[in-house]
C-alpha cells in the first residue's frame, strides 16, 4: 500500500478531519471543526490585521493559536504531508461561520497555516507577507495572472525571484457570477513525459528567467528546469512559460515541447477551491494552472496567495 492509499478518513478527534480528495488522493483535505474555528477565532480576536502585518513574530502566535485549537495535532500533520513527496498538498477548509470581519478572519487563516510549514516570503507585487488581488472580466495586466477568459498554464511559482518557494498557498476570498475557473494541478511524478523532458541535454542546463513589471522583481535569475533533487533523488522542478527568456533556438524549442506537453497532460486534476478554502502546495513536485471561466460582466474572484519556505526539514 502507498503512502497515499493508506491515509483514511480521521475522525474530528483533534479539531480537524483528513481525508483523501475524490479527483487526486495524493491531495489530502483537512477540514477545521467549527468548535476549533469559534476556539481560534476568540483566542486571535484581540490582534487586528494590521498587527499581524506589523509584527512578524506575531503572525507566529497566530499560527500557534491555530495548532491549540487542534491539541497541537495540526502542525505535525501539515509538515508530514508538505515533506512527504507522495502528498505534498493539501486543501484546507473549515466548517462554521466565522463572527468577525471574514475577510479579515481568512488573511489569520492563511496566516497561521502558512507559518505552521514555513515563513512566507515578502510579496513584492503587493508590498507585504501576502498578496490579494482580483480577477474580473476585462484586464489590462500585463500577465496572465488576472485575465479570465483563458486556461493559466501549468508552472510552478518563484521561477524568476532569487529566494527559494518551497511552498504556494492560494485561498479564495470571495467569488461572484463565477462557472468554472478550477484549480489545475499536476504532481511532476504523474507526468507522463517528465522521463523524456528529465533525461534530456538541457534538463540540467541554465535558463534565463525575467519578469514583467507589473511583478516588481527588477533583475533576471538564471537556473535550469530540473533545478535540484530531492532527498530520494527525485526531481525539483521550476517551469513558467511566460517568463522563461530562451536565448537560442534549442532552449526554445525544449521550453515550447514542454508546455505542449503539460498542457494535454491527462493526469492533471481540476480542483474546486470553495469561498474561504485555501490550497498549498508543495510548488517543486507540483505544478498549478487555472481552467478558464464562463465570460460575465459581474465576473468577479478575489485571491490570497502567500508563498515561503519551509523551516521544519
Ligand atoms: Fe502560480
Amino acid at each position: 500500500m502507498s503512502a497515499v492509499e493508506s491515509v483514511a478518513k480521521t475522525p474530528m478527534s483533534s479539531g480537524f478531519s483528513q481525508s483523501n480528495h475524490p479527483n487526486n488522493p495524493r491531495l489530502q483535505c483537512i477540514t477545521l471543526s467549527a468548535d476549533a474555528l469559534a476556539q481560534f477565532e476568540s483566542a486571535t480576536q484581540a490582534w487586528d490585521l494590521q498587527a499581524v502585518e506589523y509584527k512578524p513574530f506575531l503572525r507566529f502566535a497566530v499560527a500557534n493559536a491555530l495548532d491549540e485549537a487542534c491539541d497541537g495535532q495540526l502542525s505535525p500533520l501539515l509538515n508530514d504531508i508538505m515533506l512527504n513527496r507522495e502528498q505534498g498538498a493539501f486543501l484546507f477548509n473549515y466548517l462554521g461561520t466565522p463572527q468577525g470581519d471574514a475577510s479579515d478572519f481568512h488573511v489569520k487563516l492563511s496566516t497561521a497555516i502558512s507559518h505552521l510549514i514555513g515563513v512566507p516570503n515578502f510579496d513584492a507585487m503587493y508590498g507585504k507577507f501576502y498578496a490579494r488581488f482580483t480577477v474580473r472580466n476585462k484586464d489590462e495586466s500585463d500577465s496572465y495572472l488576472r485575465q479570465a477568459h483563458r486556461r493559466m498554464e501549468l508552472h510552478n511559482d518563484g521561477t524568476y525571484v532569487d529566494e527559494r518557494t518551497d511552498f504556494v498557498l492560494m485561498m479564495k476570498m470571495k467569488e461572484e457570477n463565477m462557472e468554472g475557473g478550477d484549480s489545475l494541478i499536476l504532481h511532476v511524478d504523474d507526468w507522463q513525459d517528465l522521463d523524456q523532458f528529465y533525461n534530456h541535454p538541457l534538463a540540467k542546463q541554465n535558463i534565463q528567467w525575467g519578469s514583467p513589471p507589473s511583478k516588481q522583481v527588477g533583475y533576471k535569475v538564471h537556473h535550469p528546469i530540473f533545478f535540484e533533487e530531492d532527498k530520494n533523488g527525485k526531481p525539483h522542478m521550476l517551469f513558467i512559460d511566460q517568463f522563461a527568456e530562451p536565448q537560442n533556438m534549442r532552449q526554445g524549442l525544449y521550453l515550447h515541447q514542454m508546455g505542449e506537453s503539460l498542457e494535454s497532460e491527462e493526469n492533471c486534476s481540476n480542483i474546486e477551491v470553495p469561498v474561504g478554502s485555501m490550497l498549498v502546495l508543495q510548488n517543486h513536485c507540483w505544478l498549478h494552472g487555472r481552467d478558464k471561466f464562463v465570460a460575465h460582466l459581474g465576473l468577479e474572484r478575489e485571491l490570497l496567495r502567500q508563498r515561503g519556505h519551509f523551516t521544519a526539514n
